[in-house]
């Protein structure tokens, strides 16, 4: 069997910016005890991502049901030279929440097929995911330079504005922006495009609005990975804070809004039950079929991309979809 060797990389062509708070622990211990003492109780999505909920992602984005990840892909996969030809110039390659940043491969070889060069700057929370990505990135493309954050989007934004790059692309890519509430969005929209000059582009992927039984099987697939997924959050809790969440009295539970235009993710309990948080000092009572809301996935269509551009400092110059016209790629143009 051949020996793996460990990624060597030279140090000029490699640079990390580590932004990332050194007590994540408190950021969870603070959110945990807000948001079971709201009412309803919630959790904020960006705790599904510990390191179990990151490998859930990942399964779940290979799901029959879930189309999102294919349907992106394809897209990619079939314009990404027609994508970077929209931006003029030398082109510096900005991309927000990377994570393993495997469909950035296809805009990476499409600019290399029209530059000799190119820099990349990630944006990330995970120092650890950035630090192998960008490495096996430039493993594979000896044209490539890296200078990436490991921080929070408005941190590394933040961050970003200080520095001065040519021409630039941004991705925001997988349809993270359905995470955001409407108001968030705009922010996060208007902060990138503070970094960002006219002229400059953003594309983004966005799930489309679509049938309710599509949307609904998408987020409750048979094999019930979702619902690990979901459920991986209080496990996280007992892990991470010394909770006593019995698992198998909790249930997954979405659906499809129509008139709020997105899918709607809770847990719910199965049965009246207190439970302990000793790290937290906290006993919680949870009635029969409470629940706890633990993310909201927003669905657009073009309109409301459209919109959502206008408000934000952008124009929609082009939207690109894959076959079954399920996933929109936009390219918006700074202006
Ligand atoms: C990361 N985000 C775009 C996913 C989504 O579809 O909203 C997260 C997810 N939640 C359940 N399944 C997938």
């Amino acid at each position: 069997m051949a020996e793996t060797q460990p990624a060597v990389v030279s140090e000029e062509k490699f640079i990390i910016h580590n932004l990332v708070k050194r007590e994540p622990r408190a950021g969870l211990a603070a959110d945990v005890r807000r948001g079971l003492d709201s009412q309803p109780k919630r959790f904020l999505p960006k705790y599904f991502y510990d390191q179990l909920g990151s490998q859930l992602f990942e399964a779940i984005c290979l799901l029959p049901e879930y189309y999102l990840t294919r349907a992106e892909n394809e897209i990619l996969e079939r314009y990404a030279d027609e994508i970077v030809a929209s931006v003029d110039g030398e082109t510096t390659l900005l991309e927000m929440g990377s994570g393993s940043a495997s469909k950035t491969r296809l805009i990476i070889e499409a600019l290399l097929r029209k530059q000799a060069e190119l820099l990349f700057i990630p944006v990330d929370i995970s120092a650890s995911a950035l630090d192998s990505s960008s490495r096996i990135l430039l493993q594979s493309y000896p044209q490539i330079r890296v200078e990436a954050y490991a921080a929070d989007y408005f941190a590394g934004l933040a961050e970003l504005e200080k520095t001065e790059r040519g021409r630039t692309l941004a991705l925001f890519l997988g349809s993270n922006i359905s995470n955001f509430d409407p108001e968030e969005a705009l922010r996060f929209l208007r902060a990138l495009r503070q970094v960002l000059h006219q002229g400059d582009a953003l594309l983004l992927g966005a799930d489309l609005k679509k049938d309710k039984r599509v949307l609904e099987a998408a987020y409750n697939d048979a094999l019930g990975v979702t619902a690990a997924f979901n459920l991986n959050v209080l496990a996280r809790i007992n892990r991470e804070l010394g909770g006593n969440f019995d698992l198998r009295a909790f249930q997954h539970h979405a659906f499809y809004s129509e008139a709020a235009g997105r899918v709607e993710i809770y847990i719910e309990s199965l049965r009246a039950q207190t439970v302990e948080i000793t790290g937290l000092g906290i006993s919680v009572d949870f009635a029969a079929g409470e629940q706890i809301h633990t993310e909201n996935s927003y669905k657009y269509d073009l309109g409301n991309l459209a919109e959502l551009a206008a408000n934000t400092g952008f124009t929609r110059a082009r939207t690109w979809l894959d076959h079954g016209e399920q996933f929109s790629s936009s390219l918006l143009l700074a202006v």
